[in-house]
């Protein structure tokens, strides 16, 4: 037996889907571990739980970009007594434009938060993680299904998180070790802001709130399920893949987002079917 009190990892805890996943495993009795930069957002979220769950989330100040963040992690967690048992990663964020014209920094910076990081943190407790009989939730994208002209490097990341977690899924099933991966399609968070895409400038209809997909994520995490894509419209959508050509699709989605892009707002592209 283990000296140590298992622990749930969430990253990107200050905002959006990480604040609301924070709250749902609080509220089924985990102790959690919130990762992000933002100090305030964080704290207030662990002051309110820890007056409705009566056990404060322990706040970590880290920034996921920097190489030795994870180790920083797995620091704090052993000075505290902790090791994981779930981790969630959740941190990410996009960047709407061509990618030649988009900042080449930043689109590697993303590839390192959304890629680099999340398969550290995956793989680095894989031995705790089964010992407390728990799991891996990685939040994918209804991007990772599709190839993204317009937000190219977003896409291609959400790609790898889908494609990783699944395969990671089937391997360590044997050790009793969930692996889900989270494909939510559009979610009213920080996420568009700090895109790019302007308020106004997405569709609603496919809009699904950042509890929801938290509470389905959880159930379908416990459930020991590969993939859940939250609300009825996206996997809708997700299964479109299956049925049209790539080039109809590829076109599809350019149209789509250079609707949204400031810069290039039509794309003089016309649908190539031959994929
Ligand atoms: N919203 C959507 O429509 C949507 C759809 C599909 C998938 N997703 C995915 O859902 C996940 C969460 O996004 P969200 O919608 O909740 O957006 P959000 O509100 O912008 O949250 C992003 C989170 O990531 C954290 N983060 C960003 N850079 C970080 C860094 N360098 N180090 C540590 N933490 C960092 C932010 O915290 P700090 O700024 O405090 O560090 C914040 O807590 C992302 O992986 C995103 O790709 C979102």
């Amino acid at each position: 037996m283990s000296i140590f009190k298992p622990v749930t990892i969430v990253t990107g805890a200050s905002s959006g889907i990480g604040s609301a996943l924070v709250r749902v495993f609080a509220e089924h009795g985990h102790e959690v571990a919130m990762v992000a930069r933002r100090e305030q957002e964080m704290t207030l979220l662990a002051s309110e739980l820890a007056l409705r769950t009566k056990v404060r989330p322990h706040v970590l100040l880290v920034d996921l970009l920097r190489a030795d963040a994870p180790a920083r992690i797995a620091h704090e967690l052993l000075g505290r007594g902790l090791e994981p048992q779930f981790v969630v990663n959740n941190a990410g964020f996009g960047l709407i434009g061509q990618a030649t014209e988009l900042d080449r920094g930043e689109q590697l910076a993303m590839i390192d938060l959304n890629v680099r990081a999340l398969t550290d943190l995956s793989l680095r407790w894989s031995d705790s993680i089964a010992r407390h009989q728990g799991g891996i939730l990685n939040v994918a994208s209804l991007a990772g299904f599709m190839p993204g002209p317009g937000m190219a490097v977003y896409y291609a990341t959400k790609a790898y998180v889908l494609s990783f977690t699944e395969a990671l899924h089937e391997e360590m099933k044997a050790k009793g070790v969930r692996v889900t991966a989270l494909c939510p399609g559009p979610v009213p968070t920080g996420f568009q802001a700090r895109a790019g895409i302007r308020p106004g400038e997405l569709p609603r209809m496919l809009d699904v709130a950042p509890e929801r997909v938290a509470a389905e994520a959880y159930q379908g995490l416990m459930a020991g399920r590969a993939l859940i894509v939250p609300g009825t419209g996206t996997k809708l959508v997700s299964w479109v893949p299956r049925f049209v050509p790539r080039g109809i699709l590829r076109w599809a989605v350019m149209q789509s987002q250079g609707r949204r892009n400031s810069k290039d707002s039509i794309w003089p592209r016309k649908p190539s079917p031959r994929a």
